[in-house]
Parts: C-alpha cells; structure tokens; sequence
C-alpha cells in the first residue's frame, strides 16, 4: 500500500524501513514544515513527493498516513487525514486526551477508515507469549513495570536549550513518552485498576522527567515507574504464586524470563527495532484489509483505556500541559 508520511525525526525513518521490509510498504509523500527538512528526509529515504502544505499533502495520491509528529499536533492532523480519506496510523500517544481519541474513533468509522495507535505493544506476537506466560504464573499477586530511559536530548536541555521532548506545551515528558508503555501492559494483562496513585518530578520547563504510579487492583498492586533523566536497568516483572516473569524491555517486550522453583528460563530474546516498526505496519495493513477482525477492536478499546488512565494519572501527579 502506499503510505504519506508525517514528520522527519528518526522514528519516521526507522518507519519506513520496517514498513518496506514486512509490508513492501511503497512510501509516496512526506510533509515537513520546510522544504529543506523534507527534501533531505526524502533523499535519504528514496520518496518522490515532498509537501510543505498540510491539505495538499492530505489530497496526495496514498492510502495510509503514517503520522510521526510531536504529541500535540496528533489529533488535528489525524483529523485532517481522516478528513482526506486516509487511513491513519498515529504514533504514541494517538492523542493527549480520551475526549479527542473518543471523537477521532468515531469520525474514522463515519469515515469507514482505519484509525489506530503505533504502540509496539499491541502490534508484537510475542504479546501472545506474554500473555500466555502471565497465565502460567497462577494467582498474580503484584507488577512493577520499569521504564527508565534517559534522553539523548537531556544534555542539550541542561545546557539550557528546548528540545520539544521536554516543552509541555507539545504535551511530551516522561508520562506521555516512556510511562505509556508501562502502562499498556497493565491494562492489557490486568484490565481497569479500581483506584490509581501518582506522583511526578519536574523539570524547570515544566515537563515531567519521572515519575510513578500505582494501580490498585484489589488483590495485587501494579506499579510503574518512568524516567527520561536517567538510565535505568531493573527492568520490569510480574509475580505470581507459581513464579515470576521478567522482562528487559517492556517498550519491545524483549528479553522475558521465567523464574521458578530457583530455575531461569529464557522465553524471549532481542528483536530489531525495523521489525517492531515493521509489524505495526503488517498488523495496521491486515486492518485495512478486514475491519471486522476483532483485534482491531482491541486495540482500539485498548488505546482509550490507556488514555484515560495516563488521563487520571496527569490530574494526580499535577502534570498539565498549556494551550
Ligand atoms: N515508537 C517509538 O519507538 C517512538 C520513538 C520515538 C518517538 N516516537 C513518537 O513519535 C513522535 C515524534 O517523536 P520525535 O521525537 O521524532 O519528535 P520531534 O523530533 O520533536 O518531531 C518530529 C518531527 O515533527 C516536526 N516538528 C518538530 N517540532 C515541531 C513543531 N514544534 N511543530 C510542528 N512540527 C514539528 C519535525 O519535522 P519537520 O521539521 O520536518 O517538520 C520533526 O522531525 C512522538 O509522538 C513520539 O512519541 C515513537
């Protein structure tokens, strides 16, 4: 199919070399602000049409729009594509609040388009291990899940510049960057929690840089913790009455292993960061293909559980982001 993509930062690039390798993804546009930006992107990326025009990008001739822009800019551009016809597959998180996911949800199906979140997690066969791994444990009597990932661009804000990852008013930080993907799988293995705790630290521009939370379940306790200012290696895992899961990595759901009786065995491996891109692509393609498939309604549910939690855990911890 062919994709028109939003924004020109790595995670584009890295994108569309996971699309072209699963899904022989043919990428027929970018919009960037400037032509300088896009025409770089463009050559590096092989794209013949450069668009500097929102509304002339959204009439281009390509199917899905791959949006790759700060948080902000989501929902109106999603709009703007669903608006064109297009497909939209929208990078974390899909917008800053539920209210807007709820009303992109609805105009998508008004549209007969597919609207869904780029969120590895969902998009991963390896979630199914997970899952079935999670059974296995019997009786879950508690989670941390840990992502504590320092920011490339934390030396370049400490000297005294902005990077957009730490300006609230493109609704980034710590929560909305790295805590949503602790708080996916807490939702997906373990549903609504019955009551949400959340604290924030916060940098001088306002911007969370950790923080954590806790969802109360009544019969266990998950907690998550964040960080963009500094580097972390717990990593995350998941108790139960017959042993304990861990897990490296829970943006790529890699390195699981099972602990039990004293015994570690390893469940899970690496995985290339153009293969997780890759099935988020393969997966959003399947979509198009079958609306009726019913995973795509668990994503969908999925994603706006996940934003009202991040909603709820904001108003706790006092992270705001101004208009
Ligand atoms: N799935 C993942 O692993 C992953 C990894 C990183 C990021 N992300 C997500 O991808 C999205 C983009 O993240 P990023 O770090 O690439 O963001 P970014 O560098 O701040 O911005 C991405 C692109 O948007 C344009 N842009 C920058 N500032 C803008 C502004 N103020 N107004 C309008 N456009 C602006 C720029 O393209 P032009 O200058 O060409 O217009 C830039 O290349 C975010 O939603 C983030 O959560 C996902």
């Amino acid at each position: 199919m062919r994709y028109g993509i939003i924004g020109t930062g790595p995670i584009a690039e890295a994108f569309i070399a996971g699309a072209r390798s699963h899904c022989s993804a043919d990428i027929a546009a970018v919009y960037s602000r400037t032509a300088e930006s896009g025409g770089a992107f463009a050559a590096r990326n092989g794209i013949p049409q450069v668009f500097t025009d929102l509304t002339a990008f959204a009439q281009a001739d390509f199917e899905i729009a791959y949006i790759a822009s700060p948080n902000r800019l989501h929902a109106a551009q999603s709009e703007q594509m669903l608006l064109h016809g297009k497909h939209v597959l929208c990078e974390k998180p899909i917008t800053v609040t539920p209210g807007e996911l709820q009303r992109l949800q609805a105009l998508s199906d008004r549209q007969g388009r597919i609207y869904a979140e780029a969120i590895m997690y969902m998009f991963q066969p390896v979630r199914a291990l997970l899952r079935e791994a999670v059974a296995g444990l019997g009786r879950i009597t508690g989670a941390q899940f840990d992502f504590c990932q320092l920011s490339s661009k934390y030396p370049a804000y400490l000297r005294g510049e902005h990077p957009n990852i730490f300006n609230p008013r493109l609704a980034t930080g710590g929560l909305m960057d790295l805590g949503i993907y602790c708080v996916y799988p807490a939702l997906d293995l373990f549903g609504l929690p019955q009551s949400v705790t959340a604290c924030a630290h916060f940098l001088d521009s306002g911007a969370d840089g950790s923080g954590m939370a806790g969802l109360e379940y009544g019969d266990k306790l998950v907690t998550l913790a964040y960080s963009k200012i500094g580097q972390g290696y717990a990593g995350s895992e998941i108790r139960g009455e017959n042993g304990t899961l861990s897990i490296e990595s829970i943006s790529k759901l890699t390195g699981l292993t099972l602990h039990r009786g004293g015994e570690a065995q390893t469940l899970f491996g690496e995985r290339e960061k153009a293969d997780l891109m890759g099935f988020e692509a393969e997966g959003f393609e399947a979509f198009i293909r079958n609306p009726a498939d019913p995973y795509y309604q668990v994503t969908r549910e999925r994603a706006l559980q996940v934003s009202t939690v991040m909603a709820e855990i904001r108003r706790l911890a006092g992270i705001e982001f101004p208009e």
